[in-house]
């Protein structure tokens, strides 16, 4: 399996940790290419909203030869591995950053069919609360790039950091992981799953206001070119 993880902070700290039990886990079960970026190092620069990528094009982005690579590898894996700490009940800068680059995925705008097959998963620690906060938009986020299942898994770690947790907590948590990460593991063997109800739903009504009301945008020739307008399925999978 090939994943593109992008780390949601430059630390090795509980998250960094968590993320590689996790990678570990999948490992168990077969082959794994890891394409880890980690944030803000691979993505320095803040999101400006001059919106040329929306309604330019995304090589119109000012910080094109970052964001551009990250995409690139998203594009190429199996499967993304997205990692956030919990600062102050949300997601951290460096995470937010990341997705405020990439607004012209969303399904209204010029959403990759490569995206349609993959699953992703969303990864969070924190010291007690928040998880739920911090994760939410970045699942919400890529649920609107269209991707076909997106799993999430937080861990609250009471402790200075992992090592400091009691060792009993510490085997629970790996057993933790290494549930999810066989869930996830069969998930994304299962290439020809149907996307959610979600992004069935919404495609199709993209489609008719992309049809209707966006003539002569850059959105529409995308759409054109990728013959959906015509009528082509964006995705064509076998009934679970
Ligand atoms: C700026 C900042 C804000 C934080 N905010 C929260 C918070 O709102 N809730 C919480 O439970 N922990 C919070 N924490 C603690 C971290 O989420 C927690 O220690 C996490 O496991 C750190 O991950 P890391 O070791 O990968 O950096 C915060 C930490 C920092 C540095």
């Amino acid at each position: 399996m090939k994943i593109a993880v992008i780390h949601g902070s430059p630390r090795r700290g509980n998250t960094l940790r968590a993320a590689e039990l996790f990678l570990e886990a999948l490992k168990k079960r077969g082959e794994v290419e890891a394409d880890e970026f980690f944030l803000p190092r691979d993505l320095p620069e803040f999101c400006k909203g001059c919106a040329a990528c929306v309604t330019r094009g995304e090589e119109f982005c000012p910080h094109r030869q970052y964001s551009g690579p990250i995409l690139d590898s998203m594009l190429k894996a199996d499967a993304l591995l997205l990692t956030t700490p919990v600062y102050v009940m949300s997601a951290s800068g460096g995470m937010k950053n990341f997705l405020d680059h990439y607004p012209f995925l969303f399904i209204n705008h010029r959403p990759r069919p490569e995206f349609f097959r993959k699953k992703a998963f969303v990864l969070s620690t924190a010291a007690g609360g928040g998880i739920k906060s911090a994760m939410k938009p970045i699942a919400t986020c890529i649920k609107y790039w269209g991707i076909n299942r997106v799993y999430q898994k937080g861990f609250r770690i009471f402790a200075l950091d992992w090592d400091s947790m009691p060792p009993e907590k510490q085997k629970k948590y790996e057993a933790e992981i290494d549930r999810c990460a066989e869930k996830f593991w069969r998930a994304v063997s299962k290439q020809d799953s149907a996307p959610t109800l979600f992004v069935r739903f919404y495609f199709a009504l993209c489609r008719w206001m992309v049809k209707n009301f966006r003539n002569s945008t850059p959105d529409y020739r995308y759409w054109q070119t990728q013959g959906w307008l015509d009528g082509k399925p964006p995705f064509v999978f076998k009934r679970d």
